[in-house]
């Protein structure tokens, strides 16, 4: 199977604007300290847990949300989408993005039509085949130009009713694994994802939707490796992934970021090169 192994991340500091110019659906308050912490831990895990090497960017003040560097881009293989962001504030976290990824040697497209919008959030490859989902920042055409610049993969759109993006309550757990939030919209998608796949996926249903949203890696020498927020935080669903056999399971904390709606996939993008550059 394709993908699923990585060998270079990119990443983004946090500005002090996301404390209060994030975008978000709660009003909870941002501890800055604990959250530059957190995406610290998270970055060495990156590094030293699975052995990515890893391309920091620095924080933008003008660009608050920019450390959701997922949302900028979408990477499969050696092609790199740069992504039309469905909010208008995030636009710009894209030119740093496209440098990052220029300089990794990835063969660049830009998502230029101005009636598409796309987020990397709502993209899970994977590893055969590739669902999208339509979302309030991810549209149609946005969708269509995802399948033109990906043609060796099916791309199948998936409608949500809820949710910020289609991995804010799913992700890969391993090769035709994927796990999904107990909520009724995640359940439906993870249906619709399967009524439209010639492949047959196994479903790990864990309590919290957002505690389904964790990095999936193969990584040489360890085999299966999940990435997943710590029992502290979703200690129901931390139950659930404890049960998966022959896996390295590792723990971080994503509690700042949470509150501004950014889950364990959001803050990198993984990407697999076939040679080191
Ligand atoms: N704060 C993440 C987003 O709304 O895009």
């Amino acid at each position: 199977m394709a993908g699923l192994h990585y060998t270079h991340a990119v990443v983004r500091g946090i500005p002090t604007s996301l404390a209060t110019g994030a975008l978000r659906s709660s009003e909870a308050e941002v501890d800055l300290t604990k959250a530059r912490q957190e995406h610290a831990d998270y970055v060495e895990v990156l590094r030293t847990r699975l052995g990515l090497e890893v391309v920091e960017l620095p924080a933008d003040e003008a660009l608050p949300d920019c450390v959701f560097v997922e949302d900028a881009a979408v990477v499969c293989g050696d092609t790199a989408l740069i992504t039309r962001p469905g909010a208008v504030s995030r636009r710009g976290e894209t030119k740093a993005m496209k440098e990052a990824l220029k300089k990794l040697d990835l063969n660049l497209v830009e998502m230029t039509d101005e009636n598409a919008t796309l987020d990397g959030g709502d993209v899970l490859f994977t590893g055969q085949e590739i669902f999208v989902g339509l979302s309030k920042r991810t549209n149609q055409r946005g969708a269509e130009i995802l399948a033109e610049v990906f043609k060796d993969y099916t791309v199948s759109t998936v409608p949500m009713t809820k949710g910020l993006h289609l991995k804010s309550f799913c992700s890969m757990g391993g090769p035709g694994l994927i796990i999904v939030g107990a909520s009724e919209h995640a359940q439906k998608a993870f249906s619709t994802m399967q009524q439209k796949s010639k492949y047959r996926y196994d479903k790990l249903t864990v309590p919290d939707d957002f505690g389904a949203n964790c990095i999936y890696m193969n990584v040489p020498g360890k085999g299966h490796v999940l990435v997943h927020m710590n029992g502290d935080q979703f200690p129901e669903s931390f139950k659930v992934l404890e049960k998966l056999k022959d896996y390295t399971l590792i723990a971080v904390s994503d509690l700042e970021k949470i509150k501004v709606d950014g889950a364990l996939t959001c803050i990198s993008i993984l990407i697999n090169k076939k040679t080191n550059i």
